[in-house]
């Protein structure tokens, strides 16, 4: 029983957070953070269905309302002008317009009060379908790429010398790459090169016995609350924060910087104590930390031996009883 009464304080904790800083159930005309995810939803809906070859006049009209209905309540919230969610939403609004133009077809009806939404009064760059390069990637680029993957290790043991933040900067803007929920971006990256910081942050993780004391670099992987609109999306963010840790720790390491996952397989009171002890916005939900330093000369990894191919990979087989 105690242990049910453990459980059921950290999913109410969980709970009464993603209640209190997710859209879900939030007038989006109230708050930014509350209107970009749903503005960058009906933008990428649009998007999306001009990515396909075929043609199909008026494919996603209720989500192109939806958007322009959005873009009305971004203007009236006098937001910048030059926000990423409104940029693709009027990005994607007039490539729909032109897609419809070249084939002839009259939206008028549903464009014919949005002139003012036209991308034109915004200085941006059309990029709402984007040809990808299937040459961009060399046989070689590819070997590298697999290379990265099978030699990454987790390292607890770092090399001397100071960290540069560029170099950080550069790890983390590589991993923005990353895939996200209607591309929503909601991932974070918080770090600290500092002593006192990273020592404060690592009282309250269960996994660094033993290297934490000597770790020189710390980043926490975070994932915002507010980008999520429905209660189904309360898993969300440990997805795309999972994600974008998995990137990072491939960045880091092509960057030169070992690094080592460490869990947040936290209570609610470490969680708090965490909270109390470092900046992490109040917003966001924390994922996981990567420790991270330069490489030493000659790392040493844990053998971590992986279990065989079978033990990970199944046929997909459809069951008669599944609701058609
Ligand atoms: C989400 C996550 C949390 C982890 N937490 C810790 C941790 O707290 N302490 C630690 O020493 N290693 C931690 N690890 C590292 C794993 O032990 C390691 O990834 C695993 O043994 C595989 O070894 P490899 O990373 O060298 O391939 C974590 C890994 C993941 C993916």
């Amino acid at each position: 029983m105690k242990k049910y009464i453990v459980a059921l304080a950290d999913y109410l904790y969980d709970l009464r957070r993603f209640w209190r800083h997710s859209a879900f159930g939030k007038d989006p005309a109230r708050r930014a953070k509350h209107l970009q995810p749903r503005l960058m939803i009906a933008a990428h809906g649009i998007e999306k269905g001009l990515s396909f070859r075929e043609f199909e006049p008026r494919r996603g009209v209720a989500k192109l309302r939806n958007a322009l209905s959005l873009i009305r309540k971004h203007r009236a919230m006098g937001l910048p002008a030059d926000d990423p969610a409104l940029v693709m939403a009027l990005d994607a609004i007039h490539h729909y317009r032109q897609r419809h133009a070249e084939a002839g077809v009259d939206i008028d009806d549903l464009l014919s009060d949005a002139e003012h939404l036209h991308r034109n009064d915004v200085d941006c760059v059309e990029q709402s379908v984007r040809l990808v390069d299937p040459e961009a990637f060399t046989r070689a680029e590819r070997e590298i790429v697999l290379a990265g993957m099978r030699e990454r290790r987790s390292i607890r043991e770092f090399g001397e010398g100071p960290i540069d933040p560029a170099v950080v900067e550069a790890a983390v803007t590589d991993a923005l790459s990353t895939p996200s929920v209607c591309n929503r971006q909601g991932f974070r990256a918080h770090y600290s090169l500092d002593r006192a910081t990273i020592d404060a942050a690592l009282r309250q993780q269960n996994g660094n016995s033993g290297f934490g004391d000597r770790v020189p670099g710390l980043m926490i992987v975070t994932c915002s609350l507010s980008i999520f609109t429905a209660s189904s999306e309360r898993n969300q963010g440990f997805v795309d924060g999972g994600l974008f840790s998995m990137s990072l720790m491939l960045t880091l390491h092509h960057h030169g910087l070992g690094n080592c996952p460490l869990n947040w397989s936290a209570s609610f009171r470490q969680d708090q104590n965490l909270r109390a002890a470092v900046s992490i916005p109040e917003d966001e939900v924390i994922i996981m930390m990567i420790a991270f330093g330069p490489m030493p000369e000659k790392p040493l990894a844990a053998g971590s031996r992986r279990y065989d191919l079978a033990h990970f990979l199944t046929r997909l087989e459809r069951r008669g009883t599944g609701k058609q």
